[in-house]
């Protein structure tokens, strides 16, 4: 995978620091774990960049225990594009299959853009968590996401009956999206305000969802009749779960428009441990975390603050090319285990 030809990894089930150079391939280690546990990678790009370059192939292995003492043998394989999973050697059928059986949660630099970037990035993020904590929600957003997208086409093409049609589609899906995301971002802001709370006390932070949700189908569907006319005119869908806003708000400004670069990640950190607790509560197992370069842009102080609450209850894997730093963190506490990534790639503890 990537800079690997191969690795062995034996990790903790507390804090594993993961310190190494740049472009070490500190990353790519946690984007294997990443990848066992939602087939996917978290770094932007084409899926293919993961395998190393000249080749065709490449397989992850892994023996796992989760927290509920389950052993779970994880493989991962692709060949030629052709992605293969298996949980205890059994192929599985849906990716749906492997989500919630080893759930992790990740801090990155990448995730800036869920306060940064586009509304559809903080979409994204919430239809993704919601996703791992009900196997439902997945369906149901995929259900209305195609209604979405043939409307959208419909409305270039005065097609009345077609129109209609979709609109019926969007109702049916779009009503019960709101149904779980009404439920389940409110137990994410009582997760996110108690673990603001702990980190910082003296500071006043908060999530607001914004959406415009309706409790029926047919009120769903009235409120499109309304925008009818509207919506042929600028041929755009403007109704439903598609335009709900997430909006982080700190020292009662918006985030996204004053925050500092630091004060993003403090926030996001909450918002990623809230997450863990949300995942636990709901799947009943206590997710991996993986923080990417935590010290990047944040304080010492915070970064412990950080890391303690994570180790509290979660395994942990932390990078960082900071060694100081690194050794800091690992004097801290005798559940930290130091894990050097050397020059020749090899993995082993410090
Ligand atoms: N498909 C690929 N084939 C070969 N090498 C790759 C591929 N994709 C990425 N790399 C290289 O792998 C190396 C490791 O990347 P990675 O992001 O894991 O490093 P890192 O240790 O996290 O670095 P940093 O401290 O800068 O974040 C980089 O040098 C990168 O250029
Ligand atoms: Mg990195």
């Amino acid at each position: 995978m990537r800079i690997f030809d191969k690795l062995d990894c034996d990790f903790t089930k507390n804090v594993n620091l993961i310190f190494g150079e740049n472009g070490k391939g500190k990353t790519t280690i946690l984007e294997a774990i990443h990848m066992l546990s939602l087939s996917k990678s978290f770094r932007p790009g084409a899926k293919q960049n993961v395998i190393k370059q000249g080749k065709n192939s490449f397989s992850l292995a892994s023996e796992i225990t989760t927290s509920n003492n389950q052993k779970t043998k994880i493989t991962y394989n692709i060949f030629k594009g052709q992605k293969r999973i298996k949980i205890n050697d059994k192929q599985i059928e849906r990716i749906s299959d492997l989500v919630g059986v080893f759930p992790v949660v990740i801090m990155s630099p990448e995730d800036a853009d869920i306060i940064s970037g586009h509304p559809q990035a903080r979409r994204n993020y919430i239809n993704k968590l919601f996703s791992v904590i009900d196997k439902n929600y997945l369906y149901i957003l995929q259900q209305y996401t195609k209604a979405l997208r043939q409307k959208r086409e419909t409305l270039f093409y005065n097609d009345e009956k077609q129109l209609e049609a979709w609109n019926h589609q969007m109702a049916i899906y779009g009503t019960k999206i709101w149904e779980k995301r009404n439920q389940y971002t409110l137990l994410l802001q009582k997760k996110f305000n108690s673990v603001w709370e702990e980190l910082e006390p003296k500071t006043h932070a908060e999530i607001q969802f914004i959406s415009s949700s309706t409790k029926s189908e047919e009120e769903f569907i009235g409120m499109l009749k309304k925008m009818s006319k509207k919506e042929k005119e600028v041929k755009r869908a403007l109704f439903g779960p598609h335009t709900d806003k997430l909006k982080f708000i700190y020292k009662n400004k918006s985030l996204k428009d004053f925050g500092s670069h630091g004060e993003k990640k403090i926030l996001l950190s909450a918002l990623k441990l809230a997450e863990a607790k949300l995942i636990k509560e709901k799947t009943t197992i206590t997710p991996v975390v993986l923080m990417d370069d935590l010290f990047a842009k944040l304080d010492k102080r915070r970064s412990i603050a950080i890391l303690k609450m994570a180790s509290k209850h979660n395994q942990v894997f932390i990078t960082t090319t900071d060694s100081q730093a690194g050794k800091l963190i690992a004097s801290e506490s005798n559940k930290v285990t130091y894990f050097h990534l050397d020059k020749d790639l090899r993995c082993y503890e410090a």
